[in-house]
């Protein structure tokens, strides 16, 4: 197939929207929400953009469709390959051994042999699509092997490659049996983002490893293609302005108060929201929460934790799992401390819409964002945009990308159970004064770097080519 002609194309394991086949036969779809979509939408109208990912369901054959101006190009992925590519390879190797190992990784050759596939489909889609010369812009783990694989077949592209989730030290990554298949795949872009320089530091140092590639601080001579690849990191954010208009709507804010009074008006509210994903230490956080209950430290009528863990990825081992040790936590904090008409834990294992979320964020006092590892962490974002009252605390764990930006978080070590105990009743103590000095200095960092400068940065830096800094704050020395 010739160039289809587009100056700009993003390729990602998802579309920004989930696509149903109607009975015509039609492709039916509802937009997924996601900063990505909103960060990208002006300059996919503008550059007459292209975006090539899966719809969400197996073995669905679509042609590609416009939804405002973006040109969707669906990659069609077969129960085998969700089983293998997706589940499998993406998210029991690379997941796992990507966030600490905190859950196992599972090693299995066929899966390998999907993943390389799969990321061979997607690059050639993303080849038909791109004009002469275009910037291509590849997203996260599931797609590592992409920018190798297209600069094969379009040498001519600007290529460049972002990471969502956190690049592991080289004594973790170096437990990936395909290893340096995965380094030489990354190395086909340009320009490589990470969220934390921390990232980009323990990629530079896998390459100088596991390649005899020459480094020059952040920068890899590929020797064979006289090329430069460039690596640094590139904070992600939210599209903060709408998320705080939106929550200073008047719907927002009465919702708001009707959840604390659903919630029988208890003077501490403390909220959690997170896929249901074992990276995210929900488990950590009910322990303590419970323990403080236990050890009357909060009283279950006073202080009512509301849980919400969206489900994620429930064909995979490990997540049934977490969602089984979830939900016997809950309930035996609910019997233990619980009393007719009224649970200390409101779990719902739901999705909700944004303007839900906002309320939820508005009512809550108390954030607990307790990763034991993560990328970034968006939904620390989402609460700091929302609180134009200057109010509310953010109880953050330094093992997320967001605790490298957010100064004005209480900062925790999930791990540590009685620290972490300490830190939330310190937070749902803190006085009005100190939680809005701490929320504006937060709310200066989220609402001055929003998704479009981050997608600004990176893709200045990806056209000014690998002699030039990144304007982004968060760029490592190496
Ligand atoms: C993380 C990853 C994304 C992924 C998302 C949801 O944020 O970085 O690439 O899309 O989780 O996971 P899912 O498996 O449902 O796409």
């Amino acid at each position: 197939m010739p160039p289809a002609g587009h100056e700009f194309v993003v390729v990602a394991n998802r579309l920004p929207v989930d696509v149903t086949v109607g009975e015509d036969g039609e492709p039916d779809w509802t937009r997924a929400p996601g900063g990505l979509v909103t960060a990208l939408g002006p300059v996919m109208a503008k550059a007459h953009g292209a975006w090539v990912g899966w719809g969400g369901a197996p073995d669905q054959e679509l042609e590609p469709f416009e939804v405002d101006g973006t040109q969707l190009v669906p990659v069609s992925l077969t129960a085998d390959d969700v089983e293998r590519y997706y589940e499998g390879f993406s998210n029991d190797t690379l997941w796992p051994l990507y966030h600490d190992t905190i859950a196992a990784p599972t090693f299995h050759r066929h899966w390998w042999d999907a993943y390389r596939r799969v990321n061979q489909r997607f690059a050639q889609k993303a080849a038909d699509q791109a004009a002469q010369g275009a910037t291509v812009w590849v997203h996260d783990y599931q797609l590592q092997l992409v920018p190798r694989l297209l600069r094969d077949l379009r040498p001519d592209l600007r290529i460049g490659y972002f990471h969502h989730i956190p690049f592991p030290p080289l004594e973790l990554f170096a437990q990936l049996p395909r290893r340096r298949q995965v380094v030489d795949g990354l190395l086909g872009a340009d320009l490589v983002g990470f969220q934390r320089a921390g990232d980009a530091q323990n990629f530079v140092r896998v390459v100088r490893r596991l390649t005899d590639l020459p480094t020059r601080g952040q920068l890899v001579t590929v020797t064979s293609e006289n090329r430069t690849v460039r690596a640094a990191a590139f904070p992600i954010s939210i599209d903060s302005h709408a998320f705080d208009e939106l929550a200073r709507t008047d719907a927002v804010q009465a919702r708001a108060r009707e959840i604390r009074a659903e919630l029988g008006d208890p003077k501490h509210l403390l909220l959690g929201v997170d896929r249901l994903d074992y990276t995210k230490g929900i488990r950590h956080r009910l322990k303590a929460y419970g323990e403080l209950l236990e050890d009357g430290r909060l009283s279950a009528e006073d202080a009512v934790l509301v849980q919400v863990a969206s489900p994620s990825r429930e064909n995979v081992g490990a997540y049934q799992q977490l969602r089984d040790d979830v939900e016997v936590l809950v309930g035996r904090i609910n019997g233990d401390y619980g009393q007719v008409g009224r649970a200390p834990v409101q779990y719902l294992h739901q999705s909700f819409p944004m303007e839900e979320m906002a309320a939820l964020y508005l009512a809550a006092d108390v954030m607990l964002v307790t990763a034991l590892r993560d990328g970034m962490n968006l939904v620390a974002k989402e609460y700091v945009a929302a609180r134009s009252d200057d109010r509310g605390v953010l109880v953050l764990s330094e093992f997320t990308g967001a605790a490298d930006e957010l100064a004005g978080a209480v900062l925790v070590n999930p791990h540590d159970i009685d620290g972490m105990k300490d830190s939330i009743h310190a937070a749902v103590q803190m006085d009005p004064r100190e939680q809005r000095k701490r929320m504006r200095r937060l709310r200066r960092r989220v609402l001055g770097h929003d998704v479009t400068a981050w997608s600004q940065d990176f893709l200045a830096a990806l056209a000014a080519g690998p002699g030039q800094g990144p304007t982004s704050r968060g760029d490592g020395d190496d």
